[in-house]
């Protein structure tokens, strides 16, 4: 597989995004491992999601190949135990990007996996407005699935209206609301394109190496960008007045942090993924950011009258 070929990953408002840095290696002495199993019959396709973006992309990827014969499991991470990965052909796994890296929690999980010996692996990946770090993101990805012994075959990456809650809530808007019309059906059939692309490296044995990714972008993703986050993040709680209890947030929490009874949030183990605040359907899960009232996507979408388009490809 040439590079022009690779990079031709999931498109975000028409324009194809590149993943540079990854170089096909197909054939005898690659670095990567080969493909175990070039004919699939078993796939997975597990994403991390806060608000949605990236499961829409995951459950397409997942349609294009039941529809090309396979049999697929598909979900979000949390409802996949690290040690029930066994028996696959083909995984994909994807991520939002988050402070221009694969969060810490996804990686976490990856950590856990079982080997992966030579299981053919692609990775996708969703991000917020003109983007920032998600070639790196891609790449960092598919790397991690190289490092459980899977064989990368390509990744892909589609844009979207960032979720980052403390642009809009400090008067910034229009930043976010200029991709609203992000994802449309184009984006949803490219990453079915990309689905069918990965499929066929496989069916060729074709493989990537992402080994080569580590360009100005990983400078940016070594920043302590969470930390340096939660140092403006304030007054973190549940009012719990307003909450119905309906434990969304707690569902979102990657990191457990979140006690509703008592309407408190643990700052030491938030990763500041603004997963509670972006989907909490009252207001009542509250934050301050730089002197600023948080208030999430959901609301942010309510107030713009947004309805998120569904894939109907
Ligand atoms: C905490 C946080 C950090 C983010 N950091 C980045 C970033 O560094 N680069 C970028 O392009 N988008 C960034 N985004 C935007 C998300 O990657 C994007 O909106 C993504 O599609 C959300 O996916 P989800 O709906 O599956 O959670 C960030 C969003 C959040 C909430």
């Amino acid at each position: 597989m040439d590079r022009r070929t690779f990079v031709k990953g999931i498109v975000s408002g028409g324009v194809i995004m590149a993943v540079p840095g990854l170089t096909g290696c197909a054939g005898r002495g690659s670095k990567v491992p080969r493909i175990a199993n070039t004919n699939p019959s078993r796939a997975l396709v597990a994403w991390y999601s806060q608000t949605g973006h990236t499961a829409r992309i995951g459950r397409v990827i997942a349609d294009a190949w039941r529809k090309a014969g396979l049999v697929v499991d598909a979900r979000d991470y949390r409802d996949i135990q690290p040690s029930a990965v066994t028996g696959y052909d083909l995984i994909a796994v994807g991520t939002p990007v988050f402070y221009m890296n694969v969060p810490d929690n996804l990686r976490d999980w990856l950590a856990a996996l079982p080997p992966l010996d030579g299981v053919a692996a692609a990775s996708f990946v969703t991000f917020g407005g003109h983007g920032d770090g998600q070639e790196y993101t891609c790449a960092r990805l598919l790397s991690l699935l190289a490092d459980k012994g899977a064989a990368p075959v390509g990744s892909g990456m589609s844009g979207n209206m960032s979720t980052f809650a403390p642009t809009w809530s400090s008067g910034n808007s229009a930043r976010t609301l200029k991709y609203r019309h992000l994802p449309d059906q184009d984006t949803f059939r490219l990453a079915a394109g990309f689905a069918d692309r990965m499929l066929a490296a496989v069916r060729r044995g074709e493989t990537v190496n992402p080994s080569g990714l580590f360009g100005f972008q990983a400078i940016g993703a070594a920043l302590p960008q969470v930390a340096l986050t939660k140092l403006a993040m304030s007054d973190h709680h549940i009012d719990l007045k307003t909450c119905i209890r309906c434990e969304l947030c707690v569902e979102k929490c990657p990191t457990d942090s979140i006690a509703l009874g008592a309407g408190t949030v643990d700052g030491r183990t938030c990763l500041a993924c603004f997963g509670c605040v972006n989907n909490c359907p009252t207001g009542a899960m509250r934050m301050r950011f730089a002197g600023h009232d948080v208030w999430g996507f959901s609301e942010l979408l309510k107030r713009n009258d947004i309805k998120i388009q569904e894939p109907t490809v």
